[in-house]
């Protein structure tokens, strides 16, 4: 079998990248290791960059997240007793969407299957050959057959536990990281969500974050240590702990209900220089992870895959490769500037560990600088709505 592009990974990089690309005539073929309904029963955050909104309706894949979709032209900041309001609207003439990635997945699972499109689930194995060569392929074993996919490029799609990235020579391969010493533990549950806007909170006693998925799906998380389980957080415990770390007219108004969804999710910082290597070219959590509290993790996915997308149509189009030759250099480039602000988010409303009454006083005159300044709004705004590709 051969195709023009084989991406590894059916998740929103790899489905994406294969919806934008056969818009442009060009053949790709999907290989994704776990089955669809898990790839769909995956919880992930659910805020968009409008260059993401954008990004989706160029795909063909916006009609529903319009529709069902929440505008938001703000969020809240809450902490010891105050609470800021960052108006994205006026401070950036932007705004985000809420609307769940589970949803944009299944859009792009939708529109592949609408055109036809080739993702192959149950594909294990995966295996990248002669990357830096003219006889690039992929091979994989699927119910106990082998098979082998000769390919122009491979796009590695297949997040942090792929293989597309260890194909990356160890001595050619930079990877930067930064583990933080706690979690987030997320809840769903089919009630009202608190407020019409999310709001992050910084509380000593933890970070807690109030967001939604419907106006009848609230999206809950707050921070714990490493060492929890999700076994050690009743309903009860759950509720009555997001209640005193959120301001108290929001905890007073909360409505509490079964949880439908409960789990623990590590934070991490991580970046691999360089995302490309010969014909192999990284994209989305294959090349980078944020911490998600700035909901950066799929808007870094799309604009990746943007670049990407415009490299590759170039290529096979105009048979212009600068696209292509400068694809890591251009997509490290916002990789980075988001981590930053992920990473800055995330100092500014956790508790951490060793921060001592120093990092506490840092982190209150910082947000008294946020509520004072409007030029430190609209940075933060600016960041949050997504920087220009
Ligand atoms: N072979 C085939 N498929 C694989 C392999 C492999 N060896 N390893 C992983 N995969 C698949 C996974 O099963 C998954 O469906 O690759 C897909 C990668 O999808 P994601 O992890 O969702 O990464 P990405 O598509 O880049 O989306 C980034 O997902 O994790 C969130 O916060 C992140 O919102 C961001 C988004
Ligand atoms: C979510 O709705 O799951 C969500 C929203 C914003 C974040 C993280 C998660 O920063």
């Amino acid at each position: 079998m051969h195709t023009q592009v084989c991406i590894i990974g059916g998740g929103p990089s790899g489905l994406l990248l294969s919806q934008l690309l056969h818009r442009e005539g060009i053949e790709t073929v999907v290989l994704e290791r776990r089955s669809r309904d898990h790839v769909l029963g995956r919880i992930r955050a659910g805020v968009l960059e409008w260059g993401t909104v954008d990004l989706l309706r160029a795909a063909g894949v916006g009609e529903r997240m319009d529709a069902e979709g929440f505008v938001h032209d703000g969020t809240l900041l809450a902490a010891q007793n105050r609470t800021i309001r960052i108006d994205f609207r006026r401070l950036t003439g932007k705004s985000v969407m809420v609307y769940g990635q589970t949803e944009v997945t299944a859009d792009l699972y939708a529109a592949r299957d609408a055109a036809g499109g080739c993702v192959i689930h149950g594909a294990e194995d995966v295996a990248l050959h002669d990357l830096d060569g003219d006889g690039a392929h992929v091979t994989y074993r699927r119910d106990g057959q082998e098979h082998r996919i000769a390919c122009d490029f491979v796009a590695g799609c297949d997040g942090f536990h792929g293989v597309s990235r260890q194909a990356i020579p160890a001595s050619v391969r930079r990877e930067f990281e930064r583990v933080y010493p706690f979690g987030w533990l997320g809840v769903l549950s089919r009630t009202a969500p608190v407020e019409d806007e999310l709001i992050y909170a910084n509380h000593e006693r933890g970070f807690a974050l109030c967001s939604m998925r419907n106006a009848r799906l609230a999206r809950y998380y707050v921070q714990v240590p490493l060492s929890d389980k999700v076994e050690d957080w009743s309903d009860d415990a759950f509720w009555t702990e997001l209640k005193r770390r959120i301001p108290a007219e929001a905890a007073d108004r909360l409505e509490t209900g079964p949880t439908i969804e409960k789990s623990i999710a590590p934070l991490r910082s991580f970046v691999c220089e360089p995302m490309r290597w010969g014909r192999l070219f990284l994209a989305g959590d294959a090349a980078h992870i944020v911490p998600p509290t700035g909901a950066k993790g799929l808007n870094l996915a799309a604009s990746d895959i943007f670049y990407l997308w415009h490299a590759l149509r170039d290529h096979y189009r105009d048979g212009d490769a600068a696209g292509l030759e400068g694809y890591s250099a251009r997509a490290l480039a916002r990789v980075w500037k988001s981590e930053r602000f992920s990473w800055s988010m995330t100092n500014l409303l956790h508790r951490f560990p060793d921060q001592g009454d120093f990092g506490q006083r840092m982190q209150e005159s910082e947000l008294d600088y946020l509520e004072s300044s409007e030029a430190a709004q609209t940075a933060l705004a600016e960041n949050y709505v997504g920087l220009p590709y």
